[in-house]
């Protein structure tokens, strides 16, 4: 039965981005490389995927896009600075003219009524803090990501409420060595990852209490991805593997945000394993101070997960979705003594072999509310698919609104049961570059025209889901068909 529960009245909703992933001008301007911009030009030698070096070229249809989030009614746009492109050393000198860049989009977002909701870090670390001292290696990225911080705060203070200060902190320790340009040394040390999450919690509290100082009424977030894991059978071995999931992959991170401690059972686990990390005196004291500037918590909600008890002697791996865009190509995570991946039978996937499962994203939403009482902001959350430009213009994407339908009854389903959500910016505004399949994976309400081989003009079409969620907007929610 579908729940009609009205989504509150100034219910903000938008799309989100990332900056590598869209704006492309990556040597334009005064920008220098980040991370992200090395990473990909070396995925498209070994894959032949887009680069990042003109991606969805925003930065020079940012007017374009701006336009079109207004004619689909968008109250508010998720969008990522490129560090590298204020800050082309990290840290020092600005540059003027990037610094002037994100000036134009948010008064362009303003000028359209639209809430900007911006997100500090998102993988793209400039080259020259990891050419200097590693990144995320070395504590001193947690000045450094201070001294950035106040930086744009100080700069767009009075145009920008809603600060995120790093995406998806979960995945980039899982994938230290995709998210990130690390040494070999590094990337076969198990150790690394959880001492660079340490960083990044020192990072993050600096961060949240800059807010505060600078931005008058600042609201201060971080957006988590957040798959809830259930176990494979109601064996107590499978139930305790889902619970064990549940606090390594989830509430390790929100603990830390949320209430400014480390979960116990994590650090038991940690240090059985041998992958403790060093905090010095003073560190906790931050993150608790941290955790007093914490507004709300992003949720990037696409999949749920399915574990069982590990296999005894089985190593520890990540999970890897296939590249391929074919159902079935899957190496699920393992972490030994904790949990192994499995597939869930009772639900389909995408043919990137993501879970769909619009009810998880009830429990989710649910299950974070009932333990941390703090308002929630969808951050992410949308369909990959190779999308096709029919000779007309048009382009027919069912099984991209089929799939935000479910989730927006699930979203109003969770508010009807005490939720405080406060936005929906599903991925994505407009197509851009995906973390694993080029540009080939599209997930944008909007068609831009190119392909992995060839940047084209990248023009501009509305795709039928474009329509839909215009008229989603227009009835808040009420109309979803
Ligand atoms: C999220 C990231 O994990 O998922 C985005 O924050 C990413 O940057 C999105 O694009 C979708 O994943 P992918 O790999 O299909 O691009």
């Amino acid at each position: 039965m579908e729940i009609v529960t009205a989504f509150p009245k100034g219910f903000l909703w938008g799309a989100a981005t990332s900056a590598y992933q869209c704006e492309g001008a990556a040597a334009e301007d005064g920008k220098k490389d980040n991370q992200q911009d090395v990473i990909n030009r070396e995925i498209h030698d070994e894959y032949g995927y887009a680069d990042a070096s003109v991606a969805s070229d925003h930065y020079h249809h940012y007017k374009e896009d701006v336009a079109l989030m207004a004619e689909m009614g968008f109250t508010s746009y998720r969008f990522s600075i490129n560090w590298a492109r204020v800050l082309p050393d990290g840290t020092g000198a600005p540059n003027p003219l990037g610094v002037q860049f994100y000036h134009n989009l948010i008064d362009e977002l303003r000028a359209h009524n639209i809430e900007p909701v911006v997100t500090m870090w998102h993988y793209d670390l400039p080259m020259a803090l990891v050419e200097r001292y590693g990144g995320w290696a070395s504590r001193q990225i947690v000045d450094d990501f201070e001294y950035y911080a106040r930086f744009i705060l100080n700069e767009y203070k009075d145009k920008v409420k809603y600060w995120l200060t790093i995406n998806e902190q979960s995945i980039v320790v899982n994938y230290i060595d995709r998210k990130n340009k690390i040494s070999p040394e590094e990337k076969f040390n198990p150790r690394f990852r959880y001492q660079a999450n340490h960083y990044m919690n020192l990072a993050h509290a600096k961060a949240a209490i800059a807010v505060h100082e600078i931005v008058p009424g600042g609201q201060c977030g971080a957006a988590l991805d957040m798959a809830p894991y259930y176990p494979h059978s109601c064996r107590p071995e499978d139930v305790m593997a889902a619970k064990n999931a549940n606090a390594f992959k989830n509430q390790f991170y929100m603990d830390a945000y949320i209430k400014g401690i480390y979960t116990d059972s994590v650090m038991a686990y940690l240090k059985r394993q041998g992958l403790d990390f060093e905090i010095l005196p003073g560190d906790m004291e931050l993150i608790k101070k941290g955790s007093q500037c914490f507004d709300f918590l992003g949720i990037n909600y696409y999949q749920s997960q399915c574990v069982k008890a590990p296999t005894p002697g089985a190593a520890r791996r990540s999970k890897q979705n296939n590249k391929i865009g074919k159902g079935g190509h899957v190496t699920y995570e393992v972490q030994p003594d904790l949990f192994e991946g499995c597939k869930n039978e009772n639900i389909g996937e995408t043919d990137f072999s993501m879970p769909i499962d619009p009810l998880g994203l009830q429990y989710v939403l649910e299950d974070i509310h009932d333990r941390y009482h703090i308002p929630l902001m969808i951050c992410e959350n949308g369909f990959g698919a190779y999308d096709v430009l029919e000779k007309d213009g048009s382009i027919h994407d069912p099984y991209r609104i089929a799939y935000l339908r479910e989730h927006i009854k699930a979203m109003k389903a969770a508010i009807a049961n005490g939720v405080q959500l406060i936005a929906y910016n599903p991925w994505s505004a407009f197509d851009l570059l995906s973390t694993s399949n080029g540009i080939a994976k599209r997930y944008g309400f909007v068609y831009v025209d190119r392909t992995d081989d060839e940047v084209r003009e990248c023009k501009r079409y509305r795709k039928d889901s474009f329509y839909w969620y215009k008229n989603v907007i227009a009835t808040n929610g009420k109309n979803l068909e």
